[in-house]
């Protein structure tokens, strides 16, 4: 086992960063990697050929032992965690149907926002048109499944504008809450809300219901069995009329809808929904950032980072701090901070609780994995114990992995920093300044002014650059064709 046998130790070398580094980075991870360097690796020779001979070394470009056992905390990414309470998490069949489901238009109602009508600036189509909006609209998959077409282009345009910009998706599957405010508790859960959001697709449960009926029922009925018959107008909306009668809380005066069903009639229609839920999550599952260049520099190949990117590395796991929240094989400790990131931008909302506003919401869910939908609720109240509202939940969000993050601009939750120059010129500011910027809340303390050269802003710029993973197999990218699996 030679995987840590090509670690250089230069002691000393980079001034050990900062203090002797982020204290939370050398977890339990790192002393298994020491553990494991102790049992089965030979120091190393010094090679120089990783770049780190005088100059070098003046430049901080070399990386200490110390250094080292936090470098391997970030690599390699394993595959995502199981997820009990989704029963079909791991199926082919479910991630093929959710694939479908995934770039599918036809699943969303009417379109409601002005800005819709200007096609050319990334609207939709005209207001009350309907099947326009997929989920891969606001993900796309050529921006790690993010949204680059809005415009402006803070955040994301559905059948209206979100007030938050849509996050990357790849490696989604690794995280314990979602949404920037954590207001879900699994995936399969996180992916109902964008069906109903009157922003987003503007739909409902009872139209996803048809909609599967018609488009996708051999496919939906070869995993889940037959789906209920939803003909008798009397029983169930009319969503052919208006799809958003079919949703909770649509409150529509002159036509039946979702809350006036029968109560066995809501579950039949709220099974199907769910279990599209849950092919959507088996196909987001799959979508994973790994093997970039940064994984094969710690796999043993000094020379698949340059000067430059290794400097940032140091920076980032060193003086910047950035590893004290960006850690862990997806560089996120799925955690929610405080930034500062200012409340600003056309459809940004003027004041965003962040975690505090999301924790209630998760607690009540009654879609959640605690619920009686789930496959295994227990493990869901397991994960929702003793969650409360703190001080620090307001105003923070949730650290977003950093793999393959280049791909996926604007940046923040509010879509803030249009580049990775502008995200680290915000760090190095320290974060948000309230004096200057609104947001609610207080900025994590730990945010400090970090006076970067632009020479070493950039050198961590590079660095981030060098965590685009492999291409995702082709397959994943695109509706899946009539009939076929997507992927073997
Ligand atoms: C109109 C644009 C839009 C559409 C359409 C849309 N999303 Fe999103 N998505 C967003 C935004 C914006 C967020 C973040 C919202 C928030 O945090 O409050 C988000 C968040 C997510 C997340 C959470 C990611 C994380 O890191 O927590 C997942 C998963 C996701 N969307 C999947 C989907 C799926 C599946 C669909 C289709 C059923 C879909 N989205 C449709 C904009 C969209
Ligand atoms: C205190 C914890 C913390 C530290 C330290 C930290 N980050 Fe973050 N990072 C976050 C959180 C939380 C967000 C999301 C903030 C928001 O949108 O409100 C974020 C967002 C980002 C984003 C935007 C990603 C996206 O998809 O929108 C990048 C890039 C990033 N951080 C890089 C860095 C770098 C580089 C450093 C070091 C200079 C760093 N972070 C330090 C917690 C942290």
């Amino acid at each position: 086992m030679r995987r840590f046998g090509i670690a250089l130790w230069f002691v000393g070398c980079t001034a050990s960063p900062l203090g002797g580094g982020p204290p939370d980075a050398a977890g339990p991870d790192a002393a298994a990697a020491r553990d494991a360097r102790d049992q089965d690796a030979p120091r190393a020779e010094p090679d120089v050929s990783a770049g780190c001979g005088e100059a070098e070394r003046s430049a901080g470009v070399c990386l200490s032992e110390r250094d080292w056992e936090i470098v391997r905390t970030l690599s390699p990414l394993p595959p995502p965690p199981a997820d009990p309470t989704n029963a079909y998490a791991d199926r082919q069949d479910a991630a093929a149907l959710g694939q479908r489901l995934f770039f599918d238009p036809r699943l969303s109602g009417p379109l409601l926002a002005p800005e819709n009508g200007l096609e050319a600036d990334g609207g939709n189509g005209p207001v009350g048109a309907a099947g326009r909006v997929s989920c891969a609209r606001c993900h796309a998959p050529e921006h790690g499944f993010s949204d680059a077409r809005s415009y402006p282009p803070q955040t994301s345009l559905g059948a209206g504008f979100t007030p938050r910009h849509s996050p990357a998706l790849l490696n989604v599957a690794h995280q314990r809450w979602f949404f920037w405010d954590g207001r879900k508790d699994a995936l399969w859960s996180q992916t109902l809300g964008p069906i109903e959001s009157p922003l987003e697709h503007n739909f409902s449960r009872v139209a996803v219901v048809r909609a599967l009926f018609r488009h996708h029922r051999a496919e939906y009925e070869a995993i889940f069995g037959p789906l209920p018959d939803l003909s008798d107008l009397a029983r169930f909306p009319d969503t052919d009329r208006d799809p958003t009668t079919g949703r909770p809380g649509a409150a529509h005066p002159d036509a039946l809808d979702y809350d006036e069903m029968a109560p066995e009639d809501q579950a039949l229609v709220d099974r199907v929904f769910v279990n599209v839920g849950k092919a959507l999550a088996a196909y987001l599952r799959r979508l994973e950032s790994r093997d970039s260049r940064f994984d094969r520099f710690v796999a043993g190949q000094s020379s698949a980072l340059d000067r430059i990117e290794r400097q940032g590395l140091v920076l980032f796991i060193g003086r910047a701090g950035c590893v004290r929240c960006h850690r862990g094989p997806t560089f996120s400790d799925g955690e929610f901070h405080n930034d500062g990131v200012a409340q600003d931008g056309l459809h940004v909302a003027r004041r965003d609780l962040g975690r505090a506003g999301g924790i209630p919401v998760v607690l009540a869910d009654p879609l959640g994995a605690a619920g009686a939908f789930s496959d295994d609720p227990s493990a869901g109240r397991a994960h929702l114990a003793g969650l409360s509202v703190q001080a620090a939940d307001v105003g923070a969000f949730k650290t977003p992995g950093l793999r393959g993050v280049a791909a996926s601009p604007p940046y923040f939750h509010t879509g803030y920093a249009p580049t990775l120059d502008d995200v680290v010129r915000a760090y190095d500011k320290g974060g948000g300044d309230s004096s200057v910027v609104s947001f609610a809340g207080d900025k994590d303390a730990r945010l400090l002014p970090l006076h970067l050269s632009e020479a070493e802003r950039a050198a961590l710029v590079a660095f981030l650059r060098a965590l685009e993973g492999a291409p995702l197999d082709r397959c994943l990218l695109a509706p899946t064709t009539q009939g076929g699996l997507a992927c073997r």
